[in-house]
């Protein structure tokens, strides 16, 4: 059996622990080959290849990024993307593939599982924004770094009796803005899924004042104010149709300081997020992940996903992945709110 394994779209830690448990078991247990296809769906659509074996996984647990590359080349945009991929894959001599990646990569998968190949999915996003399974590894590593993030400008914001408002990932999802926040004892957070009343915000800001405290404020890029729009970076579309989004911090921060009269400045943590080395958590998941999904592979379970129920690793079907986002529920907000102010 020859299998190929491609990681797509944003990169995210724990992408190399699934490459090389997959890879692994894979040699070890079952005597498989495999090929690593560059640079997401890019690879398949163009023939990119890089060796993929024992030697060249060594070392890579801890690393963050993915060895294969990552893009977010969409080949059902390409004129006959799908059938160049489906003869390239044959000329490899391909048996099957395992994608790893978010809502977008995974939805290729769907689509080319569709055509008859044989398709594994592993799914990843520091979003957390995936349906069908509780947790995507990188989501963890990116709230430990935004929840260290919080906690230092507690203590600068004290130091200037400022508002610092942290802007964290999350284009329709504000699972890192609503665990980081609560982790790190934000005064006010914002998501996505409750557009946010700037009264209510600056009423938070207000008390946290009066209780002699300079507030923190985290949020989530895809935030919006119920009196305004979705802030973006530009007006640029990616080949899945996403626009940059980043600017909401600022707008915040502007907006507060003209109505307060108190300093207000913001932090955009970005792709620091998403780099560098994943956490324990996300190192355990991102491999039980790889070895379920050889194993799939294994068990001919095309057309399916490995995602973690409970403490379980289980098989769904790609579609329950892609199908509908997994946003935060309002009952969790709701939660969490009892800190806000
Ligand atoms: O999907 C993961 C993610 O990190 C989102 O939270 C964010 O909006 C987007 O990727 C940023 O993508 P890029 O790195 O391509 O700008």
């Amino acid at each position: 059996m020859r299998v190929g394994v491609l990681t797509g779209g944003g990169d995210c830690p724990g992408l190399n622990a699934v490459i090389r448990a997959v890879v692994r078991r894979g040699v070890a247990e079952y005597g498989y080959d495999f090929v690593g296809f560059r640079d997401g769906w890019k690879g398949p659509l163009e023939g990119l290849t890089v060796p993929l074996d024992i030697p060249a996984v060594r070392g890579i647990l801890p690393r963050g990024g993915t060895i294969l590359g990552s893009s977010r080349t969409n080949p059902i945009k390409v004129e006959g993307g799908i059938e160049q991929i489906e003869r390239n894959l044959e000329d490899l001599g391909i048996d099957a593939l395992i994608a790893i990646g978010g809502e977008d990569t995974l939805g290729v998968a769907t689509k080319l599982t569709e055509h008859g190949f044989h398709v594994i999915g592993v799914p990843k996003t520091i979003d957390n924004d995936l349906s069908a399974t509780d947790y995507t590894f990188g989501f963890d590593t990116a709230v430990t770094v935004a929840s260290e993030a919080i906690d230092r400008l507690h203590t600068t914001a004290e130091s200037h009796h400022r508002i610092l408002i942290c802007e964290v990932m999350g284009r329709h999802a504000g699972w890192i803005a609503l665990h980081s926040g609560m982790a790190g004892g934000a005064n006010g957070i914002l998501i996505p899924e409750v557009p946010f009343d700037l009264g209510e915000v600056i009423g938070w800001v207000d008390s946290r004042f009066k209780a002699s405290y300079a507030p923190i404020l985290c949020v989530a890029e895809g935030a919006l104010p119920k009196q305004g729009s979705l802030i973006t970076k530009d007006e640029t579309l990616d080949a899945f149709g996403h626009v940059k989004l980043s600017g909401i911090g600022e707008w915040l921060a502007t907006e507060i300081e003209g109505r307060t009269g108190h300093e207000a400045r913001t932090t955009v943590l970005g792709h620091i997020q998403r780099g560098g080395s994943p956490t324990a958590f996300d190192r355990v998941l991102a491999t039980r992940f790889g070895l379920n999904a050889i194993t799939a592979v294994k068990d001919q379970a095309w057309g399916t996903m490995v995602a973690l129920q409970g403490t379980d690793i289980v098989r769904v079907p790609l579609e329950a992945a892609t199908g509908v986002l997994k946003t935060v529920p309002l009952a969790r907000y709701e939660e969490a709110s009892s800190f806000f102010g």
